[in-house]
């Protein structure tokens, strides 16, 4: 079917009309602005898509998605998203979101090869390392593999709480509040994995920043 992407365009002006039937102002309230009190990081897979899983409409939810929603700290398009998203659109919450049946946590708990995707799968067999002990005692693969999916989801909401600029803005008041939730293919349905956190507090020391007023910025430490 080579002319198939053309079904999207169809779509896109079907999607006009009705969406024009329902509030003829709708474009034109959105075109200026956008005020989304939400940043959602999840997976690329296609079944996860944020604004239809949670019945928002467009404007509501600023997006950032990679495969197994990965919070990676040398990821400068992830990280300028997030900055963003909490320095200018000042988004209340930011939701991790994963989903049972993740292709990417399945690649990592594999020993095959991906090629370039392996550079990627590392940062969720790091997750596996890190929680070997939990993941290696569960004898049903299929729970295992649910667990880990849970597990890395739980990692990477605590990424983001090591992030410094993150951490300046809990200096300065409760939000924002992160949360991880888990979406399941099956049923459509998504859990919140109540590992919400909006304070540094359960990080281990070695990532807590001191308060701004405390460390302005400062050159790295010089070698002698
Ligand atoms: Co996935």
């Amino acid at each position: 079917m080579p002319n198939q992407y053309k079904d999207l365009l169809t779509g896109n002006s079907r999607w006009v009309n009705n969406t024009l039937r329902h509030n003829p102002e709708f474009f034109h309230q959105l075109a200026t602005e956008q005020h989304p009190k939400f940043l959602w990081i999840g997976c690329s897979d296609s079944r996860v898509p944020a604004t239809e899983i949670t019945n928002a409409l467009p404007g509501s939810i600023f997006v950032q998605r990679n495969i197994a929603n990965m919070v990676v700290h040398t990821d400068s398009n992830l990280l300028s998203v997030v900055n963003y998203a909490v320095k200018v659109l000042k988004v209340k919450h930011i939701i991790v979101c994963g989903h049972y049946g993740c292709g990417g946590v399945k690649a990592a708990m594999s020993n095959d090869k991906f090629g370039f995707l392996d550079n990627w799968l590392m940062h969720i067999k790091d997750v596996y390392k890190m929680n070997q002990a939990e993941l290696d005692g569960i004898a049903d693969e299929s729970k295992r593999f649910d667990r880990y999916v849970e597990l890395n989801i739980i990692e990477q909401v605590s990424n983001l709480a090591k992030v410094s600029f993150i951490q300046e803005e809990w200096e300065e008041g409760e939000f924002p509040h992160i949360h991880g939730w888990i979406y399941s293919l099956e049923d459509g349905l998504i859990n919140d994995l109540n590992v919400s956190i909006n304070s540094n507090a359960g990080l281990e020391n070695i990532y807590k920043y001191k308060k701004n007023l405390e460390s302005p910025l400062q050159d790295l430490p010089a070698d002698k």
